[in-house]
C-alpha cells in the first residue's frame, strides 16, 4: 500500500521498509499516510514509537473489548443489573462498627510495618484531565496553610507511620514507597521529587516506574494520530499496574526487600491513610489476599464505583458503568443497596500480585470508554476537534484482579476521616476540588484538636462550638493544620492541646507548634 510503501522508499531504509509491512498486515498502514510530508526527526520519532507498539496485540485489545461490551470482570455490563449482589456481612469490617477490633488490627499492621513487611504503591499515571492542570496531580496545592502537595503530605505520613512503628518496636524500619506513573508523568514526577529531596524520604525507597501506552482507536478500530507524525496515546488505565510490575520487576523487588503486604492507591485523596495499619492488619487477621476500603456511598449518583458481587464473583462496578436504576436502589433499611464505594484503596498480598502478573493478567479485559478525541483526518491531512465522541480509549482497571482472589474482604471507613478527592478545578463545580479538599482536611484536623480535649476561641475569647463537620461546600471550616510528622490519624496531640484554648488558623508542626500556640495563630 502507498504509506507502507512511503516508508519503505525511505533512506530510513529496511526498518521502515519492514515496520510498513507490519502495520498495513495488521490493517494500521494509515498511520503512515503523511510519512512523506514528515521531517527526519519527525520520521525517527514516529518509527521508534511504531516499533515498540504490537499492533496485531492492540487489534486483539480492539476485538475482546468490543466484542463484549468491556466489562474487565470478565463479563458483558447488559444484564449486570440483575446479576449483581451487595457485598455479605461476612466479609465486612468496619472503622466504626467494630470499634473494640481497632486496636488489635493496628497493632497488627504496626507490627508488619515495624518489620519492614509493608509497602505502598501509588497510581500516579493519570493525566489529570478533570483537574485540568499540565502537571501530575500529586504535585497538587490544594492552598492548605502549609502549602503542601498530595505527593508531601503523603510522604510525610509515610514517615510518621514509620517513626509510630519504630517506637512501639523497638526497631528501625521502612516503607517502600511505588510510585507508578506513566509517558506523560514521569519525567516531572521524579523531578519534583529530587527537587523536594524526596520529602525527607531515603531515596532509595521511593521506587519509580511506568505504565504502558496504548493508542486511542476510532470506532472502526483504526489508530487515530494525534499530529501527522505522532499516534494519540493515552496510559492503558491503573490496571496497566499489573503488566507494568511484571515488565519491571518490581514484584521480584517486593519479594528481595521481604514486603509481604502491599497497600495501592490513588493519588488525589488528600486524606489517605498510606499504609493503613488498621486496615493492613484486618486484612492480614482475616487471612486475606486481597482487600477494598469503601466508604458508605449515599448518593446514587456520586462517582465512585461500587464493591459487590456480579454472578458470585467480586468486583467493582464502575460508575460509568451501573446503570441509574440499579444505583438507586435501596435496602430495607433505606440504605443504598449497592452503598459499598470504593475509595480506590486496596491490600493485596505480594504473593497475590505474583500470581496474578505471571498468570492472571493477560486475562484482564479492557474497559472502553468512548472519548472526544483530537485527531488528524486522513485523507484531509486537517486537524478535527470533535464535539462528540468519535473513538475510544481502552483501559484496564486495577480493581479488576479481585475476581481472582482466593480470600478477599471489605473494610469500611468513615468519609469523613479518610476520603475527599481532588477529582475537578474549582471553577466546574462544588465537588471533588480543591476547596473541598482543604476543607476536609482541616475539618478532620479540627475534630482530631477537639479529641484531644483542645478547644478553639473566636476572636472575643468565647469558645467556638465543637461542631466541626460541615454540610456544604460553602461552609468555612475552622482553619486547623496538623503535620503528618506531629500526628498520623488524630494520635499523639494530647501534649500539645489538652485543656488549651486556640484561635483559629492553628497550625501544629514540627518547627513552630508552641510558638504557633502561644500566639494563638
Ligand atoms: C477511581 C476508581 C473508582 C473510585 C474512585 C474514587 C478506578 C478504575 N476507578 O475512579 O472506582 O470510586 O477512583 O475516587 O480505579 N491512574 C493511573 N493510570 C491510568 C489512569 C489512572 O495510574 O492510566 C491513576 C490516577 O493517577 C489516579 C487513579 O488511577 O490516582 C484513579 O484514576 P481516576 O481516573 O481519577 O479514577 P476515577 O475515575 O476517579
Amino acid at each position: 500500500m502507498e504509506a507502507a510503501g512511503a516508508a519503505g522508499g525511505d533512506a530510513d531504509g529496511d526498518g521502515a521498509a519492514a515496520l510498513g509491512q507490519r502495520l498495513a498486515a495488521a490493517g494500521q498502514g494509515h498511520v503512515l499516510r503523511f510519512w512523506p510530508e514528515l521531517g527526519g526527526a519527525a520520521r525517527r520519532a514516529l518509527a521508534a514509537e511504531l516499533r515498540d507498539m504490537d499492533v496485531a496485540e492492540i487489534n486483539r485489545f480492539f476485538r475482546r473489548a468490543r466484542g463484549d461490551g468491556g466489562g474487565g470482570g470478565g463479563g458483558t455490563t447488559a444484564g449486570l443489573d440483575a446479576r449483581m449482589e451487595p457485598v455479605p456481612r461476612d466479609v465486612l469490617g468496619s472503622a466504626s462498627r467494630d470499634r473494640e477490633l481497632l486496636p488489635r488490627w493496628e497493632s497488627r499492621g504496626l507490627a508488619e510495618i515495624a518489620r519492614s513487611r509493608v509497602a505502598v504503591l501509588l497510581l500516579a499515571g493519570g493525566q489529570g484531565t478533570r483537574l485540568g492542570v499540565p502537571y501530575p496531580k500529586g504535585m497538587y496545592d490544594v492552598g492548605l496553610p502549609s502549602r503542601k502537595t498530595l505527593f508531601h503530605l503523603q510522604a510525610q505520613r509515610l514517615q510518621r507511620l514509620q517513626q509510630l512503628a519504630e517506637e512501639q518496636h523497638g526497631t528501625s524500619c521502612h516503607i517502600p514507597w511505588y510510585i507508578m506513573t506513566s509517558g506523560r508523568t514521569m519525567e516531572s514526577t521524579k523531578e519534583f521529587f529530587l527537587k523536594h529531596r524526596y520529602f525527607g524520604l531515603k531515596k532509595e525507597n521511593v521506587i519509580f516506574f511506568q505504565q504502558g501506552m496504548l493508542p486511542a482507536l476510532g470506532f472502526d478500530g483504526k489508530i487515530l494520530l494525534e499530529e501527522k507524525g505522532k499516534i494519540a496515546m493515552a496510559p492503558d488505565g491503573n490496571g496497566g499496574l499489573y503488566r507494568a510490575l511484571g515488565a519491571h520487576g518490581i514484584v521480584d523487588d517486593m519479594e528481595r526487600r521481604g514486603v509481604q503486604s502491599v497497600h495501592v492507591y490513588c493519588v488525589d485523596n488528600i486524606l489517605v491513610k498510606v499504609a493503613d495499619p488498621r486496615f493492613i492488619g484486618f486484612c492480614l487477621e482475616k487471612g486475606a489476599d486481597c482487600g477494598a476500603k469503601v466508604v458508605e456511598k449515599t448518593n446514587p449518583t456520586e462517582p465512585v464505583g461500587v464493591v459487590c458481587r456480579v454472578d458470585g464473583v467480586y468486583q467493582v462496578v464502575e460508575y460509568s458503568e451501573i446503570s441509574l436504576a440499579t444505583a438507586q436502589k435501596r435496602g430495607p433499611d433505606g440504605r443504598l443497596l449497592f452503598n459499598a464505594g470504593n475509595i480506590a484503596n486496596h491490600f493485596f498480598t505480594t504473593a497475590f500480585l505474583k500470581d496474578v502478573v505471571n498468570t492472571y493478567e493477560p486475562q484482564l479485559q479492557h474497559h472502553v470508554a468512548e472519548k472526544k478525541i483530537p485527531h488528524v483526518d486522513i485523507t484531509t491531512g486537517q486537524l478535527i476537534q470533535p464535539e462528540k465522541p468519535n473513538g475510544i480509549k481502552m483501559e484496564k482497571f486495577v480493581f479488576d484482579i479481585f475476581q481472582f482472589s482466593k480470600k478477599f474482604v471489605v473494610y469500611e471507613v468513615l468519609r469523613e476521616d479518610e476520603f475527599s478527592p481532588l477529582k475537578n478545578a474549582d471553577s466546574q463545580n462544588g465537588k471533588d476540588n480543591p476547596t473541598t479538599a482543604r476543607h476536609a482536611l482541616m475539618s478532620l484536623h479540627h475534630c482530631w484538636v477537639l479529641n484531644a480535649g483542645g478547644h478553639f476561641v473566636d476572636e472575643n475569647g468565647t469558645r467556638v462550638p465543637a461542631i466541626p463537620r460541615l454540610k456544604d461546600a460553602n461552609d468555612l471550616p475552622i482553619q486547623c493544620e496538623i503535620s503528618p510528622l506531629i500526628s498520623y490519624g488524630g494520635e499523639g496531640l494530647e501534649k500539645y492541646v489538652k485543656d488549651r484554648e486556640f484561635r483559629a488558623p492553628l497550625i501544629i508542626d514540627e518547627d513552630g507548634i508552641h510558638e504557633l500556640v502561644k500566639n494563638g495563630m
